[in-house]
């Protein structure tokens, strides 16, 4: 049975850069209340005159196959995570075979949220190792900007998420690579953190076009504090079960690449951790929360600052909507 490995890492983010001072201006908030709370110092937002979901990855994509030195023909299957598709159907996968001209090759849409990339690359994992597929893309990408209520009301959540894609190109391997997956959930808190609308449980007579504009339309509503408590403790656990079914420690994690939620969250499970500071990466204080984005785009800059090396642990770990929870190690 082969085995799979990341052969290359790409990412993309939106050129236009959107400070904490300028949130300020839009909505009753402050650079010192954003930096304490969450760690984000800036995000980056699209301009839906040139960005896509789909082209967003589609340009990651790209990244990763000069990298890899492969072409797009190459790819023989697309697994995408996200939770904000270009249409409400059908989803982003199929866009971003058509932006890489690969018609024919099956495109999986996966909207596991902040864990969609673990699920995502878990997913692929299973098709190398069965032999059913050689070489398959793995995107997580977000367009979050253009559903963000940015008045006083939605500063809850407008000042954490940011735009971005990123994308791993998993190969066939003769020796692992991908160590193991694991996705958990616990559907009993899917309220705490979710947008309803556009939903089919809302009936007909509450649909009518009038009511598009209801403020549940996107709204992204989140009990942060629940938020918090079980991403500390789910998080903490997916790292450990990772460690412990491959009989490892956790001094033997060279880095840890977190999902991207809250860089107090991050250095909370850090510490409970202790792991030390070059253990972990955040490059949340520059993007924000991206959702399923996060860690493809953390893991792509990691590798081109030289911080993931041949032979290197690396750990991957996310929780969010759902609740969902995952980690994964990986053999670089
Ligand atoms: N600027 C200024 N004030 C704000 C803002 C803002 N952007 N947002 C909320 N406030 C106000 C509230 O209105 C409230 O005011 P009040 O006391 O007058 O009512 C006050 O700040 C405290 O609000 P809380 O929501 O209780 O703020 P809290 O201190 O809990 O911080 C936060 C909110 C940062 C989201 C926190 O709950 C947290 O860290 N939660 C973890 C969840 C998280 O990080 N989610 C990220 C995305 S989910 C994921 O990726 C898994």
């Amino acid at each position: 049975m082969p085995y799979s490995k990341i052969a290359a890492l790409g990412h993309y983010v939106p050129e236009q850069v959107v400070t904490n001072a300028y949130l300020s201006t839009l909505m009753d908030t402050s650079d010192e209340w954003i930096t304490e709370r969450t760690g984000i110092k800036e995000r980056r937002w699209i301009d839906p005159a040139k960005d896509t979901v789909a082209n967003m990855s589609a340009k990651a994509t790209r990244m990763a196959l000069e990298r890899a030195g492969l072409k797009e023909k190459d790819i023989e299957f697309i697994v995408f995570a996200t939770i904000t598709p270009d249409y409400f159907f059908p989803g982003s996968g199929v866009l971003l075979q058509r932006e890489l001209g690969l018609e024919g090759i099956g495109a999986l849409d996966i909207r596991n949220a902040c864990s969609g990339f673990i699920y995502a690359l878990s997913v692929a994992d299973q098709y190398i190792k069965t032999g059913m597929y050689k070489t398959i893309l793995v995107v997580g990408a977000e367009i979050q900007s253009t559903a963000l209520d940015v008045t006083t009301r939605g500063r809850n959540t407008a000042v954490i998420f940011g735009d971005g894609a990123g994308v791993a190109i998993l190969q066939a391997a003769d020796k692992p690579g991908i160590l193991s997956t694991h996705l958990h959930a616990d559907g009993r808190f899917a309220e705490e953190l979710y947008v309803r609308d556009p939903g089919s449980s809302r009936p007909r007579e509450e649909r009518q076009p009038e009511q598009i504009l209801d403020t549940t339309h996107y709204k992204v509503v989140m009990n942060g504090n629940q938020v918090f408590k079980h991403a500390v403790t789910r998080f903490t656990e997916a790292i450990e079960e990772a460690l412990q079914a491959n009989n490892l420690r956790k001094d033997d994690i060279s880095l840890l690449i977190p999902h991207q939620a809250n860089l107090r969250i991050s250095q909370f499970i850090q510490q409970k951790m202790e792991l030390s500071d070059s253990q972990v990466y955040n490059n949340i204080m520059r993007y924000g929360n991206t959702t399923a984005a996060s860690i493809p785009i953390a893991m792509s800059e990691a590798w081109a600052e030289g911080k993931i090396k041949e032979n290197d642990l690396i750990c991957l770990a996310a929780f969010g909507s759902g609740f969902t929870w995952a980690s994964a190690l990986l053999r670089w």
